[in-house]
C-alpha cells in the first residue's frame, strides 16, 4: 500500500494528547476445512485493549493470555500495528500506554496474531478519528500487510463468516451471516503449533483433481453455513492442506478422523493444532466433547463458542 496523503487533515500532537480508546476483537477460525486462506469465522471469545496517548514513552501491561511471554516494547504486535497504521498516513506513533486483556489462546489456530494486529489497527483508527477516517477495505489491507493472508483478519475485523480474496488493488471481503443452527465447538490442546511451520509443510503445487475437489467443497460450505447445516460434514472435506500438515499434529489428525467417522464436521482450526467442530446444535457439541474426552491421550479444553456477528469494535473513552 502506498502512503496515504492525509497531511491536510492529520491530527496534530495537541489533537491526539489524552485521546483514549477501548477495542474488542473476536477470536477467529480460518480455512474451515476446504477454504484455505479464504474462509474465516469470527467466534465469541475476545481480546480487549485500552490505548491512551500519553506525554512520553511506551508503557504496556498484559493481563491474561501472553502475560510474562509477549514483549513489552516496540516489537509488541499491537504496537507494531498501531505504528504501521500511523505510518500509512505519514504520521509517527505517539507516546502510548496500553493495557491488553487477552482471552484468545496463543499459537493454537484461533487467530491470536490476527486479533493483535486488528486490535492495533482499530486502536489507531479510534485515535485518528475524526480527522482521518479509514475505510473497511483500507482496514483489511493494513491488517493483511502485517498478517500475510486475509482469512483470519477479515472475520476479526468484520465478524460473521467471511470470504476473503486478493486482487491487484488489495484484499477484499464478503461478510455473510451464519445459519442460527450452527453451533461451533473449539477443542484446544495444551501444545502450540507454529503457523510458519504449518505453511512450510504445504506443497508448491497440488493435483488438479484435488483443486477441483476443494472448489466444490468450498462452494458447498458457504451454502451449508448460511442455509443448509445438514450438509456440513460433506462440505468440510479438504485435500489442500490438512493432510500435508497432519504429521506435525498427529493427535489433532487422529481426533478429527474419529470425530468425522462419528458424523461430526471437524476440521483443523486455522493452522492448528486446535480442532473446530461445526456442530448443527448444542447436543451435537456435547457428543463431540464426550468423544474427545474418551479418545484423547493429552488434555484438551472444550470451548463451545457462539459465532460473533459484530467483529472488532472501537470506542472513545473519556479521560480520567
Ligand atoms: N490460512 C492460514 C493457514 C491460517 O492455514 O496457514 C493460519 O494463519
Amino acid at each position: 500500500m502506498t502512503a496515504a496523503s492525509a497531511e491536510a487533515t492529520a491530527p496534530t500532537a495537541a489533537d491526539l494528547a489524552g485521546r483514549r480508546v477501548r477495542v474488542k476483537v473476536p477470536a477467529t477460525s480460518a480455512n474451515l476445512g476446504p477454504g484455505f486462506d479464504t474462509l474465516g469465522l469470527a467466534l465469541a471469545r475476545y481480546d480487549e485493549l485500552e490505548v491512551e496517548v500519553v506525554d512520553d514513552g511506551l508503557a504496556i501491561e498484559v493481563e491474561g493470555v501472553g502475560r510474562g511471554e509477549v514483549p513489552l516494547d516496540e516489537s509488541h504486535l499491537v504496537v507494531r500495528a498501531i505504528a504501521h497504521t500511523f505510518a500509512h498516513f505519514g504520521l509517527e506513533r505517539p507516546p502510548l500506554r496500553l493495557v491488553a486483556r487477552n482471552a484468545i489462546p496463543h499459537g493454537r489456530g484461533l487467530g491470536s496474531s490476527g486479533a493483535a494486529i486488528v486490535a492495533g489497527i482499530m486502536a489507531a483508527k479510534g485515535l485518528l478519528e475524526p480527522e482521518i477516517e479509514i475505510s473497511p477495505d483500507e482496514l483489511l489491507e493494513l491488517a493483511t500487510e502485517l498478517e500475510g493472508h486475509p482469512d483470519n483478519v477479515a472475520p476479526a475485523l468484520f465478524g460473521g463468516l467471511t470470504i476473503a480474496w486478493v486482487t491487484p488493488e488489495g484484499p477484499r471481503h464478503k461478510k455473510l451471516m451464519v445459519h442460527r443452527g450452527v453451533s461451533p465447538l473449539v477443542l484446544v490442546p495444551e501444545h502450540e503449533m507454529s503457523t510458519a511451520l504449518a505453511r512450510s509443510l504445504q506443497p508448491t503445487s497440488v493435483p488438479h483433481e484435488d483443486a477441483v475437489f476443494n472448489v466444490s467443497r468450498s462452494a458447498l460450505l458457504v451454502a451449508a453455513l448460511i442455509q443448509s447445516p445438514e450438509l456440513l460434514l460433506a462440505a468440510t472435506e479438504d485435500k489442500l492442506h490438512q493432510r500435508y500438515r497432519a504429521e506435525a499434529m498427529p493427535e489433532t489428525d487422529r481426533l478429527i478422523r474419529a470425530l468425522r467417522a462419528a458424523g461430526h464436521p471437524a476440521v483443523v482450526s486455522g493452522a492448528g493444532p486446535s480442532i473446530l467442530v461445526l456442530a448443527s446444535d448444542p447436543s451435537e457439541r456435547a457428543d463431540a466433547i464426550r468423544l474427545v474426552e474418551e479418545s484423547a491421550q493429552t488434555a484438551w479444553q472444550a470451548l463451545p463458542l457462539a459465532v460473533d456477528f459484530l467483529g472488532a469494535t472501537v470506542q472513545a473513552v473519556d479521560a480520567d
